[in-house]
C-alpha cells in the first residue's frame, strides 16, 4: 500500500499546468466506441480510472495506445459486448459504456455497477431512459442484459434528476438513434458540453448540450467518423489546488484551468478573502494576507451550482476560517467521510445528515490518516499542506483514481510532498 507524505505549513506558490478532465475523458473514452475509426484524445489524463476504462475498450477488442498524453483508440475491431463483473467493479461509472455499446452493436451484457463510497448509486435514470429509447433491459443475477430488436428510436426523454450520467448515457444510445431525441431537464455539466464537442466533431448533430434541453438528431451509425480531440481541463482538480494555497496563505497560478467552469467556486474563495482572477489561459489566486473567513453557507447543487465534487476540498480549505461555515451536501447521501479524518488533524467540524457545520481553529495539526474517497483523499492532502508537523496520508489508490501524481503537482507549488511504498 502506497502513502503520501506532506509536511505541512509552507506557503503554496508557483505555476502548474492542469491535467485534463476525469469526468469527460470516462464518457469520451465510451464514445469511442461509436466509431469504427481511430481517435486521439490529447490530454487524456493517466490515471488509474482511464486505465480502467482502456482496460474496459480493450476487452471489447478495441485497441489502445498511449502516447504522451495522449491516448489513441481504435474501434474498428470491436468483436464483444459484454463487460465482466471485476471490470465493473474497478470503476463505478462503467456505466456509461451502456449507451455507446447499444449504439454500435445493438445489445450488451453488464453487470450491474456497484454502489461505492459516496452510497447506493443507483442508475434507474440510465435504465428507464435507455428503455424508452427501445432498448430491452433484463436484470438478472447481478447483470444487466440489454438487446434493442428493433434498433433504438428517438424520443423526448423527461430525467426526473438532472444526472450526469444519464444524461451522458442517453447522449451516446442517441447518436446513432432513429429520429430525434429530446433530453429534458439534462445535466448542465461542462462535462456534458465537452462530450457533445467530442461527439460533433466525429459527425454526431447535438444541439442544447449545457443547457437542459439536449437535441441529438440521430445519424446513419457507419457516418460517425474518428477525430483529434482535447479533453477539456479537469476543474476539480483546478479547486484542489486553489485551496491548497488559498489555506497556506500563498498565490497560485493554475495554468489551462477554466474560470467559466468554476463560477460557484470562486465566488466562496472570494467570500473567503481571496483574490481570484481569470487571465489568459488560466486562474490566479493570491490568498487573504489577514488569513480565511468564513463562508456562511455552502449548499451542493447541479451545475452551475457548487459542486459536489469540490466540497470535501473546499470544506478543507475552511478549517482554518475564521467563524463558522454550513455545508449542505444535497447530491449524495454519504458524502462526510473526509469529517472524521479532518478532525482527527484538528479541524472543529460537526455533522447531522447532510449538514456539516465547519467552526474555524487557529492551526490544523498533523495526523496518520486514511483517505476514505478519492474528493476526501484529496481534502486531507489540502488539510496537511496547512497543518503542523509530517501528515501521513493512506490509501493514495483512491486519490490516483482522480489525480495525476498529486503530490507532484503539490510539490511544484512549494510543499514538501512525497509518496512513500
Ligand atoms: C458524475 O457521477 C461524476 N462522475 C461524479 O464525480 C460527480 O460527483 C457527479 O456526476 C455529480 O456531479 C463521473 O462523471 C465519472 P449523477 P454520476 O448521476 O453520473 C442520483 C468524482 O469524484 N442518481 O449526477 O454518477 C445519484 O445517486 C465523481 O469525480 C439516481 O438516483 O452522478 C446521486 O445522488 C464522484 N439515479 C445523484 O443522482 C440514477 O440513475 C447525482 O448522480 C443516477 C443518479
Amino acid at each position: 500500500m502506497q502513502r503520501l507524505k506532506i509536511e505541512g505549513s509552507k506557503r503554496l506558490c508557483g505555476e502548474i499546468e492542469i491535467q485534463g478532465a476525469k469526468n469527460s475523458a470516462l464518457p469520451i473514452l465510451s464514445a469511442c466506441v461509436l466509431t469504427r475509426d481511430e481517435v486521439s484524445l490529447k490530454r487524456c489524463p493517466p490515471l488509474s480510472d482511464v486505465y480502467a476504462a482502456t482496460r474496459i475498450l480493450s476487452a471489447l477488442g478495441c485497441k489502445c495506445k498511449r502516447n504522451g498524453d495522449s491516448l489513441v483508440i481504435d474501434s474498428s475491431s470491436i468483436d464483444g459486448a459484454e463487460i465482466s463483473d471485476e471490470l465493473m467493479r474497478r470503476m463505478r461509472s462503467s456505466i456509461i459504456f451502456l449507451g455507446a455499446l447499444l449504439g454500435r452493436l445493438g445489445e450488451c451484457t453488464l453487470s450491474f455497477p456497484g454502489g461505492c463510497e459516496l452510497g447506493p448509486r443507483p442508475i434507474d435514470l440510465h435504465l428507464s431512459a435507455l428503455r424508452q429509447l427501445g432498448a430491452q433491459i433484463e436484470e438478472e443475477h447481478g447483470s444487466l442484459i440489454c438487446r434493442c430488436p428493433k434498433g433504438l428510436r428517438g424520443t423526448l426523454v423527461n430525467l426526473s434528476f438532472p444526472s450526469v450520467g444519464a444524461t451522458e448515457n442517453i447522449m451516446l444510445a442517441a447518436c446513432t438513434a432513429k429520429g430525434e431525441t429530446i433530453i429534458s431537464n439534462a445535466a448542465r455539466e461542462p462535462e456534458i458540453c465537452d462530450l457533445a464537442n467530442f461527439l460533433t466533431e466525429c459527425g454526431a448533430r447535438i444541439k442544447g448540450a449545457g443547457t437542459q434541453r439536449i437535441v441529438i438528431e440521430g445519424v446513419n451509425a457507419g457516418s460517425l467518423h474518428g477525430c483529434e480531440y482535447t479533453v477539456m481541463p479537469d476543474r476539480i482538480a483546478a479547486v484542489t489546488y486553489l485551496s491548497a494555497a488559498a489555506i497556506t496563505d500563498g498565490e497560485v497560478f493554475i495554468k489551462g484551468a477554466n474560470g467559466t467552469d468554476l463560477e460557484a467556486v470562486i465566488n466562496v474563495f472570494r467570500q473567503a478573502g481571496c483574490s481570484v482572477y481569470e487571465y489568459g489561459e488560466g486562474i490566479y489566486l493570491n490568498s487573504s494576507d489577514k488569513g480565511l473567513k468564513s463562508v456562511g453557507m455552502v449548499r451542493t447543487q447541479p451545475y452551475p451550482g457548487f459542486p459536489t465534487d469540490a466540497q470535501a476540498i473546499v470544506m478543507a480549505c475552511l478549517t482554518k476560517a475564521r467563524g463558522t461555515t454550513i455545508f449542505v451536501e444535497d447530491i449524495f447521501e454519504n458524502r462526510f467521510r473526509h469529517v472524521d479524518e479532518l478532525v482527527r488533524m484538528g479541524a472543529n467540524i460537526t455533522t447531522e445528515g447532510r449538514v456539516a457545520v465547519v467552526s474555524g481553529v487557529r492551526r490544523l495539526s498533523s495526523a496518520a490518516v486514511f483517505a476514505p474517497d478519492l474528493r476526501g483523499g484529496a481534502a486531507l492532502c489540502v488539510a496537511a499542506c496547512a497543518a503542523q508537523g509530517e501528515t501521513v496520508i493512506s490509501n493514495v489508490e483512491l486519490i490516483d483514481r482522480g489525480y495525476d501524481s498529486i503530490e507532484n503537482a503539490l510539490a511544484k507549488l512549494g510543499a514538501k510532498a512525497n509518496r512513500i511504498k
